[in-house]
């Protein structure tokens, strides 16, 4: 088979995988999924292994130059894991059998991650297949990315000698636009909570009860309403405590992605935008923390009307923060907060789910202008832009601390790709630019 068809039909098979971290019954296609990739590392003439945790299994792979000596040593992170997907989403075929429309691929994972991480094993396998890599790799792809990696930082700290390195690579964000390289140089962290609220101990007619009885739905909306002020500030004491002001420089790189407001209604499909004054919508994403409500249940569902005034009322949240912010104590404000607002007429129930702290790094330093170059050359001189994005990657605020080192964010993923969303796509032209990245970073980060 020639060889881009090859890879094709390996991408096709790691998107068939349906490793949804989210779903407990995924597990056995997650375990499939990692022994899958570590036959591919070992194909690619690396050492590879399975590493277990208590979820889903962490996948190892490293090579070094045959003979030694002192050479960089690059991490290259990424997740096999993906967001749940049901064609009842919105999807127009089977979210896990891959199909390519218009030069891009659709399916769950196609750009998150499965995508991005696949175009950096095409890098390295090209460049062990030419004689080597420019630099020692190791590889880590965990499964539980989507849910908050909780299992990852003890196989880092297990691992450390084995994962030892100069500087972490992970395409797992977006660049500003097609063909516009991107150097991403900073994530949001994440607090997420669920509230539940308890009124009356089983659900009640509402005309015999209606009037003296409290709704917990009521009281739910109320409290999550209150969550924003007029300005769309989060209201929650404290909360802007730690918050820093962006560096002029950043309003400009801000500025210079030349993302406007409209491109971004355009992208989200909504009537019109709203968040605090003062700020651009790309800046609102990168640079400004958020209150989030994700899903919000309660009462009758079904079809038709029921009168019924309902026991319980629940819902999710989540808090995108920004430097420096902590998502413990983030969480803690918030439910020190909403539990001085709740009212005698319901029980009040907050669990904390993932927390993942903020990374930001100065994109001058370090390995940062190195990036810059591999970018540049990848897409052909090309000017790249510097982005501040409004996800999270639990992990990169973990490798600096266990590892001590910083991570370079060269994603290949679009604003349109759906990530997340139903009919998610990736360019497949991509798997080629992102080998061709993958190369020119290792190359530039071993003359740093
Ligand atoms: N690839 C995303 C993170 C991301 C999205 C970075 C958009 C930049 C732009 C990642 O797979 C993800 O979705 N992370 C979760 C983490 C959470 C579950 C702890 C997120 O941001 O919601
Ligand atoms: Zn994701």
């Amino acid at each position: 088979m020639p060889l881009l068809d090859q890879v094709r039909s390996d991408y096709f098979d790691f998107l068939r995988f349906p490793t949804v971290s989210a779903d407990p019954a995924r597990l056995p296609s997650l375990r499939d999924c990692a022994a899958w990739l570590a036959e591919k590392f070992g194909a690619m003439g690396m050492e590879a292994e399975i590493a277990a945790t208590p979820g889903a299994p962490v996948v190892l792979a490293k090579w070094s130059q045959p003979g030694g000596g002192q050479r960089r040593r690059v991490l290259i992170y990424g997740h096999y894991d993906v967001q749940p997907a049901e064609r009842e989403d919105g999807w127009t075929g089977d979210p896990f059998e891959p199909r390519l429309k218009g030069g891009m691929v659709v399916a769950r994972g196609s750009t998150d991650n499965k995508g991005q991480i696949f175009a950096h094993m095409l890098g390295v396998a090209e460049a062990i297949k030419e004689g080597g890599a420019a630099t020692d790799v190791v590889f880590v792809v965990e499964g539980e990315e989507e849910v908050g990696s909780d299992n990852l930082e003890a196989v880092l700290k297990a691992r450390k000698k084995d994962l030892r390195c100069d500087v972490a690579v992970i395409s797992d964000t977006n660049m500003a636009g097609p063909d516009q390289p991107t150097l991403t140089y900073g994530l949001r962290g994440i607090a997420a909570l669920e509230v539940d609220l308890t009124g009356p101990s089983h659900d009640l007619h509402s005309g015999v009860y209606g009037g003296a009885v409290v709704n917990p739905i009521k009281v739910l909306t109320q409290l999550l309403a209150g969550l924003h002020d007029d300005h769309s500030r989060v209201t929650v004491p404290g909360f802007y405590k730690k918050v820093r002001k962006p560096a002029a420089w950043e309003r400009k790189a801000a500025k210079d992605l030349g993302v406007s407001d409209g491109e971004v209604r355009r992208q989200a499909g909504s009537p019109a935008l709203g968040g605090e004054p003062g700020y651009t919508a790309i800046e609102r994403i990168g640079m400004r923390p958020t209150a989030e409500i994700n899903g919000i249940t309660g009462g009758y569902q079904g079809p038709g009307p029921k009168t019924v005034l309902p026991s319980k009322a629940s819902a999710k949240l989540t808090f995108r923060l920004v430097p420096h912010q902590d998502p413990a104590e983030i969480a803690g404000l918030v439910e020190k907060y909403l539990q001085k607002k709740c009212p005698k007429t319901v029980k009040m129930k907050i669990t904390r789910h993932h927390g993942g702290l903020p990374y930001f790094c100065d994109p001058k330093k370090d390995f940062g202008p190195a990036a810059v170059r591999a970018l540049r050359q990848a897409w052909d001189g090309k000017k790249v832009h510097y982005l501040l994005e409004g996800g999270t990657i639990p992990i990169v605020s973990v490798i600096r601390k266990v590892l001590g080192v910083e991570t370079l964010l060269v994603g290949l993923s679009l604003p349109d790709c759906r990530a997340h969303g139903p009919d998610e796509t990736f360019p497949i032209a991509y798997l080629e630019r992102g080998a061709r990245m993958n190369r020119a970073l290792l190359h530039e980060i071993s003359k740093s």
